[in-house]
């Protein structure tokens, strides 16, 4: 790099302006403030073809395609815990880092969880449609009669830090709460939680509340699907705040037009922004697009933790956040 050159960093969604200005003191900032429409793949290969850095959003997917043209490129930084949307070994077999945001939006999107779990359980989108559409005519004993939270037993399917704040919110609703894991947590982490182990068949056939909060990997693709559902209780609730993928949506929305199970509270979809339309004829699901970190104090906190990661980088220092390690000896300089 000649002497006062800067090195070219792309923004690919908007963002706050504080994130801008941040990145604008050290950095040439290309941005997407004006229109923030999401760039094909083709329009992010060219954008990044003279670029150092780049902040992706766990919608822009970075893969050996997008970077075929970024011989500079020395880290995509995503502003989202996931980053199921960038291929982590095709970055790091080229020097590039890959990073993510994770801790600073635990709580925010275990208060997402807990408010579908509430949501659905309490029947609470479709009491409010139905008040809205005028067909309140006075108090019933048996209106809208939805499935208690508070003493019910909680299954919490991943374990990690959102799995551990949910059970710390449950432990506030006298929930029995039991956790299902790739990996046993240290006994502090159950002590703490109250959280008890089981297999995922147990955790689902005994749950009245069943949380998933685990990752998108390939092994985790349909985990929840027609099989598993058929173990849960009919009276039970299923909450996906965690990836589309995660559960078979078809099959759900099968589980759930045969009330096979009562109710669901779902953020995220398979193939979004689009989503089986199957959800849309249901009165028994919450839905909500994406909003499990949508806070702006957290989704600050999300932009500026992959502002200093982009920046540690750049300065060839190793980001706190890096997800591909392997990269980190052949990183481009
Ligand atoms: C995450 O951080 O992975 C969220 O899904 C983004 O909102």
């Amino acid at each position: 790099m000649a002497a006062g050159e800067r090195r070219k960093i792309l923004v690919c969604r908007q963002t706050f302006d504080e994130v801008i200005e941040a990145l604008a003191e050290r950095f040439d900032v290309e941005h997407n403030q004006a229109t923030d429409a999401p760039w094909s793949a083709d329009e992010l290969r060219r954008r990044l073809a003279d670029k150092d850095g780049v902040l992706t959003s766990g919608a822009d997917r970075v893969d050996a395609a997008a970077v075929a043209d970024a011989p500079r490129l020395k880290a995509v930084c995503n502003v989202a815990v996931g980053y199921n949307n960038l291929d982590v070994a095709a970055l790091a077999e080229r020097g590039i880092l890959a990073t993510n945001t994770p801790g600073v939006l635990d709580d925010t999107t275990a208060d997402t969880a807990f408010a579908l779990m509430l949501a659905a359980a309490r029947r609470l989108p479709e009491s409010e449609r139905w008040l809205r559409a005028g067909h309140w005519k006075g108090w019933k004993n048996d209106q809208f009669l939805g499935v208690d939270v508070h003493h019910a037993t909680l299954g919490i399917v991943g374990m990690g830090r959102i799995g551990q704040a949910i059970a710390q919110r449950a432990r506030g609703f006298g929930m029995k709460i039991l956790y299902y894991n790739r990996r046993r947590c240290p006994a502090a982490v159950e002590k703490a939680t109250g959280a008890r182990y089981a297999t995922l068949e147990k955790l689902l056939r005994t749950s009245d509340f069943v949380s998933l909060n685990l990752p998108y990997s390939p092994e985790a693709h349909h985990l929840i699907g027609a099989e598993q559902l058929a173990l849960m209780k009919p009276t039970a609730v299923l909450v996906n705040a965690a990836r589309g993928g995660v559960v078979d949506d078809a099959a759900l929305i099968r589980a759930l037009k045969d009330k096979r199970i009562f109710a669901a509270g779902i953020d995220v979809f398979e193939g979004e922004p689009k989503f089986n339309p199957g959800f849309l004829e249901l009165d028994n699901v919450a839905l909500v697009p994406h909003i499990g970190s949508a806070t702006r104090a957290t989704r600050m906190k999300m932009n500026l933790l992959a502002v200093k990661n982009l920046v540690a980088a750049l300065s060839g220092k190793r980001p706190p956040n890096l997800v591909n390690p392997d990269a980190w000896p052949k990183r481009r300089r």
